[in-house]
């Protein structure tokens, strides 16, 4: 399955209807090309200042087994299980102090948006990504030597799309089902607070 586009109220760009999570992944290794395509959409996300505070750190199993292992052992169980054929792992890092060692206010929203602009930009190649809070982030800084700055905000599992009659039954309901989101005006008001839009 790779569509799985959302039953928007009003049409919306394919690219942001069209993408989704999914967890039926195959081991088909993502292209180089592919690869420097989603990391150069996310170097243009915007940012406070421009600041530009998001890093992120790329597992290629196909590149280097040993690190990519190393950032898999970090998953919770229930995302290994899925991520078992994922060739690439993306950490998002994002630096937490400005350069005048301030703390900034806007690098997890930053750094957000980069990965947003990151999985949107594998969507329109035709991959899948997946983003996970799922992972063991104090396990991850001492493995990785992250500098004491520097925040590990999520992973990403990037690859292609496979066959989804080989997930465990329950995942594949969850693959299969209709994608949901609050009602509009739950979370979008209009002029005050609670006042739907
Ligand atoms: C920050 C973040 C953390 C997430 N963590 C996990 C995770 O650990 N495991 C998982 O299976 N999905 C995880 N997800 C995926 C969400 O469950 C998914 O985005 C949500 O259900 C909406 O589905 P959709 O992305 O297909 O629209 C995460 C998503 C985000 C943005």
């Amino acid at each position: 399955m790779t569509n799985k586009s959302a039953p928007t109220a009003v049409p919306v760009h394919e690219l942001i209807a069209g993408r989704w999570s999914p967890r039926a992944y195959s081991s088909e290794p993502v292209s180089r090309e592919h690869l420097h395509a989603v990391l150069e959409a996310a170097r243009w996300a915007p940012s406070s200042y421009n600041a530009q505070p998001w890093r992120f750190i790329v597992f290629d199993r196909s590149a280097d087994e040993v690190a990519f292992k190393q950032a898999f052992a970090t998953l919770v169980p229930f995302n290994q299980d899925w991520n078992a054929p994922v060739p690439v792992l993306i950490a998002v890092t994002t630096h937490t102090l400005t350069n005048k060692g301030e703390v900034n206010r806007s690098a997890a929203y930053d750094a957000g948006a980069a990965a947003m602009s990151l999985v949107l930009q594998a969507h329109a190649l035709g991959l899948a990504a997946h983003q996970m809070g799922g992972f063991d982030a104090a396990a991850f800084r001492t493995v990785f030597s992250l500098p004491a700055d520097v925040d590990v905000l999520a992973m990403i599992s990037l690859g292609h799309y496979g066959d989804v009659e080989k997930l465990d039954p329950v995942l594949r309901e969850r693959e299969k089902s209709v994608r949901t989101r609050f009602p509009l005006g739950e979370v979008a008001y209009q002029s005050a607070w609670k006042k739907a839009f």
